[in-house]
């Protein structure tokens, strides 16, 4: 990855870790339930969570495997992971200060990989899904979770635009048709998908973002969004709701295998 794009990654999430930790850990228990069974994890899995953040989703898979670890760029973000850990009293989770796109694991490490709303912060994000599938067994399973930006070039642009004005290191949020051209090139098999509608509170989003209403990115992020509602340009299906908008991200779910070569799983 470029220093410009880490040190941006870096900088908005060491600004955020603590908002951020507040909002996506203790906020969502039935969706992130819903993604760790997704995910069909096994007693005996080894299981890597990459661009990790304050750890949400791999301190919930870890009680229902046997070793779990997480990596995230950001130091800050570790640490509450790292807390969040000990608060759960959870022995056997390990967290690493790494980048997507060159893990530190060597190949065939673990059994699952998953990578969840992240893959929007990545420039490059063929080089982290091909260094996730490098440190998965041969007979192990990769998820991928993320927003997916809308397929129309109209929508994903103004889509894009609003997110990037929110959110500095956003680079991109990928279309559909973006991910299974990826996955396809990459030799991975769709074990199974599924598409959410994650309605949310656009002020809720903003605070995750360390936005309250009186930031001007809040102001212009707003703007942008209020001028998109007739014939939902950007894709949000926005509604307005007193002093807040109701939202919608529609976010992908991918658990993907490895294709055996000799077609056996
Ligand atoms: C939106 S947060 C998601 C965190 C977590 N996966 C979750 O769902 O709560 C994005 C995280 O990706 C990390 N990140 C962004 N680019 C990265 C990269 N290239 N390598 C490793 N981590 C990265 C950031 O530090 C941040 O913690």
């Amino acid at each position: 990855m470029s220093k410009k794009q880490r040190e941006t990654v870096q900088k908005q999430f060491t600004k955020t870790a603590e908002a951020f930790a507040e909002f996506a850990v203790r906020d969502t228990p039935e969706v992130l339930a819903e993604k760790v069974e997704f995910a069909k994890p096994q007693p005996t899995d080894s299981a890597l969570d990459v661009a990790c953040g304050p750890g949400a989703f791999v301190l919930a898979l870890a009680p229902r495997v046997s070793l779990a670890r997480g990596i995230d760029l950001t130091v800050e973000m570790l640490r509450r992971a790292r807390a969040f850990q000990r608060e759960r009293q959870l022995a056997n989770v390990a967290f690493d200060c790494g980048e997507a796109e060159q893990l530190p694991y060597p190949e065939a490490a673990f059994d699952l990989v998953s990578c969840q709303m992240s893959f929007h912060h990545i420039s490059k994000p063929e080089s982290a899904l091909r260094e996730m599938i490098r440190v998965t067994r041969p007979e192990g399973r990769l998820v991928v979770i993320d927003t997916l930006g809308p397929e129309s070039d109209a929508k994903f642009e103004l889509h894009n635009q609003i997110e990037s004005r929110r959110d500095p290191s956003h680079t991109s949020s990928l279309r559909l048709t973006t991910f299974l051209q990826m996955f396809e090139e990459c030799g991975l098999e769709i074990l199974r998908q599924t598409m959410k509608r994650r309605q949310r509170s656009f002020n809720h989003w903003m605070l995750r973002a360390g936005l309250a209403a009186k930031h001007k990115r809040y102001l212009e992020t707003r703007k942008l969004l209020e001028d998109s509602i007739p014939g939902d340009r950007a894709g949000y299906s926005p509604t307005l709701q007193g002093d807040d908008i109701l939202i919608v991200h529609n976010e992908g779910m991918f658990l993907l295998a490895k294709q055996a070569v000799d077609g056996r799983r």
